[in-house]
């Protein structure tokens, strides 16, 4: 059972914890209670509720320092909670994440990150091999791309965001990191932004949007040399007895070569559950441009 269902249980008693969503996220010294209005169903929970849980919360976890309720969902092009209600401790919802030794400056309200992506920002920074250019298409505050230049002998990550709340943050935690001299922040859409400077350079590609990263293929593929690696990140709703990581490598694999590229190898994993059935998949394509 987790932290929230077992406080709701010793509070409220056993039939209302049996309804509440037990969805915690804690972001460096700030918690995130996610409420079943996210995926639009009654919460059972009053604000009040809520408040009390979130100060039993603030005894648990010692360091957190402020709780707010996520009411709906990170989306639009940003990826950002519209609707956050803030619970309890410092009003505030700025933090410093930590991840793998880096730092990671944000603002929950204004740019996207979780820690949900940690384990694949590590994966795709042991892959990164010494020299490499890597473009990625959909930075947020810096993760990947910075994660990559800390952990890899990397030769220079292009680092791109549209959100100038996020490319601000961005640039702040370049700075914070150290690594000024292979992180290099864009702002704008990342399609622009490769057509006009960063075409034919870079050995892999990473495209960490789900909602976006097929229409974008042909600019990944712009952005690519002859031969590199991107990485498709997907969302793939599998029913009953299909696979979703070959119905991913299938739509990754059929884009690519509908763009002209020749696929020398393909691979796959699942990311994290993101409803139900919906999987987040990352395919991995070894590319060869024609
Ligand atoms: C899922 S978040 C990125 C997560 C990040 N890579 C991480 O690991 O924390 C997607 C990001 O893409 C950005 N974005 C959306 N459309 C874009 C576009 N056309 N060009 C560049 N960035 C874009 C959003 O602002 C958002 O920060």
């Amino acid at each position: 059972m987790g932290i929230i269902r077992d406080i709701v249980k010793r509070i409220f008693g056993n039939d209302i914890a049996g309804k509440v969503w037990d969805r915690l996220e804690i972001i460096g010294d700030i918690a995130i209670v996610k409420s079943p209005r996210l995926a639009g169903l009654k919460d059972p929970l009053s604000l009040d509720e809520y408040r009390i849980i979130a100060n039993e919360i603030m005894k648990i976890h010692k360091n957190v320092k402020s709780v707010w309720l996520a009411i709906t969902p990170a989306a639009g092009e940003y990826r950002v909670r519209k609707k956050y209600v803030h619970l309890s401790g410092e009003r505030r919802s700025e933090t410093i994440y930590k991840e793998y030794g880096c730092k990671f400056k944000v603002d929950i309200t204004k740019a996207f990150l979780t820690p949900r992506l940690s384990y694949e920002h590590l994966r795709v920074a042991k892959l990164v091999r010494e020299g490499e250019k890597v473009v990625n298409m959909f930075a947020g505050v810096g993760t990947f791309s910075i994660i990559i230049a800390c952990k890899s002998k990397v030769r220079l990550v292009h680092s791109i965001d549209v959100n100038p709340f996020a490319w601000k943050f961005m640039v702040e935690n370049i700075k914070i990191n150290k690594v000024e001299d292979r992180v290099i922040p864009h702002l704008g859409d990342s399609a622009e932004i490769i057509k006009r400077k960063l075409t034919d350079l870079a050995s892999r590609v990473l495209m960490p949007l789900p909602g976006l990263a097929l229409d974008y293929t042909e600019y990944a593929l712009q952005a690519l040399r002859k031969r590199g690696i991107i990485h498709i990140y997907l969302h793939i709703r599998a029913l009953k007895g299909e696979d979703p990581l070959a119905k991913a490598i299938s739509l990754a694999r059929r884009r690519a070569e509908g763009l002209g590229a020749k696929v020398i190898g393909s691979s796959a994993r699942i990311v994290r559950l993101v409803g139900p059935r919906i999987y987040q998949v990352v395919v991995d394509l070894d590319i060869k441009k024609r």
